[in-house]
C-alpha cells in the first residue's frame, strides 16, 4: 500500500496503480464518475454511462491521443471553443497519429471501410481453420512437455501468426514477424515512460508490408493484400500506400498484447475459480458467456483517451475544448451503478454482459473483436480437448489463497507477464 493520499498517486507511473488499477479506480469512484486528476491536467472517467457517452460522441471528442494517452500536455495552446483545426494541424506530434485508431471524421470513416474488407465472413472462416490447426499444434507440444508458460510460449506466437495468416503474410516471413514481436516491449510501460508506445516492431513490419503492397500493386492476385492495394475508398479516392502499410501494421499492434493477455487472464480464472474448469469442459456453450465476463472483469485494454475538440459536456459537467480525458474502460466495466454491487465478482451468465466496453464503443469500436473472441475460444477448446486437467503451477504461483501473479506494469494493458500451467493428458 502506498502511504500517499490517493489523489497524489499517478495513474500513468505509480507501480501500485499500474499493477492494481482496480483498487485505484475504486478509490477514485467516490469523487464522481468524471473527476479532475491532480497529478495530470486531465479528466478521469470511471462511470459506465459517461465513458459510453464520450465514446459515442466523436463530433466533440477527437481520438488523436487514443494511443499517446492523456499523460502529456497538448503540444499547443487551445484557442477558442472549437479546436478541431488546431488538433489536425498537430497530428504529426502524436505517437500513432498516422494510425486508424487516432483518426477522426471522414478520414476515419474511409479507413474503417477498408478494414471491413479484411474481416469478411469467408476470410474469417479460412482464418478460423488456421486458428484451430495452429492452436492444436501449440497445445499438443505443451501437453507433450507436461506443462507450459502460457503467455509467451503459446499466446504471443499464436496471436501473431493468426493475424499474419489473416493478412496473407507469406509463410517464409512469418517467423521473422513472430521473433520481432516476441522481443518487443509491452506498450504503456513505466520502463520506458518517454516512449509510451514502442514502435520499433511496427517500423520493422512496415518495411515488409510496403514491399508486399508494391508487389501486389504491380501484379495483383486475389489475396487480401491485393485487394487492399487496388481498391478505392468508398468516396472514390485511392488510399496512399503508406496509409495501407499503417493499417496492416496496426492490425498486429492492436491484436498482439491485447489478445495474448486476454488468453492469460481467461486461463487464470479457469485454473483459480473452483469448479469453473469442469463446468466449461462439461458444457462448451458456456465459453462465450465466460469470455464476455472475463472481458468485463479483466479486459486487456485498461483505457483509451480523447481530447475535447469543442466546448462540450459529459453528463452535466461542462468540458472546455482542449480537455484531455482518460476513458477508463476497466473502471466502467466494474461500475456498480451499471453492474450492481457484485461488479467486482466473477459471475457466469451475468445479465446484460454483452454491454461491457472492453472493446470500446461507437465508431472506433475494436475492429478485431470477433477475431479476438474466435482466437481465445479456439485455443481454450484445444486445451479442453487435449487435456483431462489443467492446473496452475504451485511452484511458480503459490498455493490457493496465497497465489502470486505478476502483471505487466502498463497503463494501457491489463495482463499477466507469465502464467505457468501443468497439463495432464
Ligand atoms: C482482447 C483483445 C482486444 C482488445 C481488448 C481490444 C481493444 C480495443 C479497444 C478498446 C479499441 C478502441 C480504442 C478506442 O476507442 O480508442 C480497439 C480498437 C481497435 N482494435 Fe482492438 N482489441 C483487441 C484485439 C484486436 C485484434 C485481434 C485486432 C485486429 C487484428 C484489433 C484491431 C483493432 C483496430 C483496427 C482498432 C481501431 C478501430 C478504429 O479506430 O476504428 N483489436 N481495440
Amino acid at each position: 500500500m502506498t502511504t500517499q493520499a490517493t489523489n497524489e498517486r499517478d495513474y500513468f507511473t505509480d507501480p501500485s496503480v499500474l499493477l492494481d488499477p482496480y483498487g485505484y479506480f475504486e478509490e477514485m469512484r467516490p469523487r464522481g464518475p468524471v473527476c479532475q486528476l491532480e497529478t495530470h491536467d486531465c479528466l478521469l472517467i470511471t462511470g459506465f454511462d459517461e465513458c459510453v457517452e464520450v465514446l459515442r460522441n466523436p463530433a466533440d471528442f477527437s481520438s488523436l491521443n487514443s494511443l499517446a494517452s492523456s499523460a502529456f500536455p497538448l503540444p499547443f495552446k487551445p484557442e477558442g471553443s472549437d479546436i478541431s483545426a488546431q488538433i489536425e494541424a498537430h497530428r504529426d506530434k502524436y505517437v500513432g497519429g498516422d494510425l486508424v485508431v487516432t483518426f477522426d471524421d471522414a478520414h476515419h470513416t474511409n479507413v474503417r471501410a477498408l478494414m471491413s474488407r479484411m474481416f469478411t465472413p469467408s476470410r474469417l472462416k479460412s482464418n478460423e481453420a488456421f486458428m484451430r490447426d495452429y492452436a492444436a499444434e501449440l497445445v499438443r507440444a505443451a501437453v507433450a512437455e507436461g506443462g507450459c508458460e502460457l503467455v509467451n510460449q503459446i499466446a504471443t506466437p499464436y496471436v501473431t501468426m493468426v493475424v499474419a495468416d489473416l493478412l496473407g503474410v507469406p509463410a517464409e516471413d512469418r517467423k521473422k514477424f513472430e521473433e520481432k514481436i516476441a522481443a518487443g516491449q509491452t506498450v504503456g510501460s513505466i520502463e520506458n515512460p518517454d516512449a509510451p508506445t514502442d514502435m520499433s516492431a511496427l517500423e520493422f513490419m512496415g518495411a515488409y508490408f510496403y514491399g508486399y503492397l508494391e508487389e501486389r500493386m504491380a501484379s495483383p492476385g486475389t489475396d487480401l493484400l491485393s485487394e487492399l492495394a487496388t481498391l478505392p475508398y468508398p468516396d472514390g479516392t485511392k488510399p496512399d500506400i503508406l496509409e495501407l502499410v499503417g493499417l496492416a501494421v496496426f492490425m498486429f499492434a492492436a491484436g498482439q498484447d491485447t489478445s495474448a493477455k486476454l488468453l492469460g487472464n481467461s486461463m487464470r480464472y479457469i485454473v483459480d475459480v473452483p469448479g469453473l474448469q469442469q463446468q466449461l469442459r462439461d458444457d462448451r456453450t458456456l465459453i462465450p458467456w465466460f469470455l464476455e465476463e472475463i472481458l468485463r472483469l479483466e479486459g486487456s485494454s485498461k483505457a483509451t483517451h480523447r481530447i475535447a475538440r469543442r466546448d462540450t459536456k459529459i453528463g452535466d459537467r461542462p468540458v472546455p475544448a482542449g480537455t484531455q480525458v482518460i476513458v477508463a474502460l476497466a473502471a466502467a466495466n466494474r461500475d456498480p451503478r451499471r453492474w450492481g454491487e457484485d461488479a467486482n465478482e466473477f459471475k457466469l451468465k451475468r445479465p446484460g454482459i454483452k454491454q461491457h466496453i472492453a472493446f470500446g464503443r461507437g465508431s472506433h469500436t475494436c475492429a478485431g473483436a470477433p477475431l479476438a473472441r474466435a482466437e481465445v475460444t479456439a485455443i481454450l477448446n484445444q486445451f479442453f480437448d487435449q487435456t483431462s486437467a489443467i492446473r496452475i503451477s504451485e511452484e511458480k504461483h503459490g498455493k490457493p489463497g496465497a497465489r502470486h501473479y505478476q502483471f505487466e506494469p502498463s497503463f494501457i494493458i491489463r495482463g499477466l507477464e507469465h502464467l505457468y500451467l501443468e497439463l495432464q493428458s
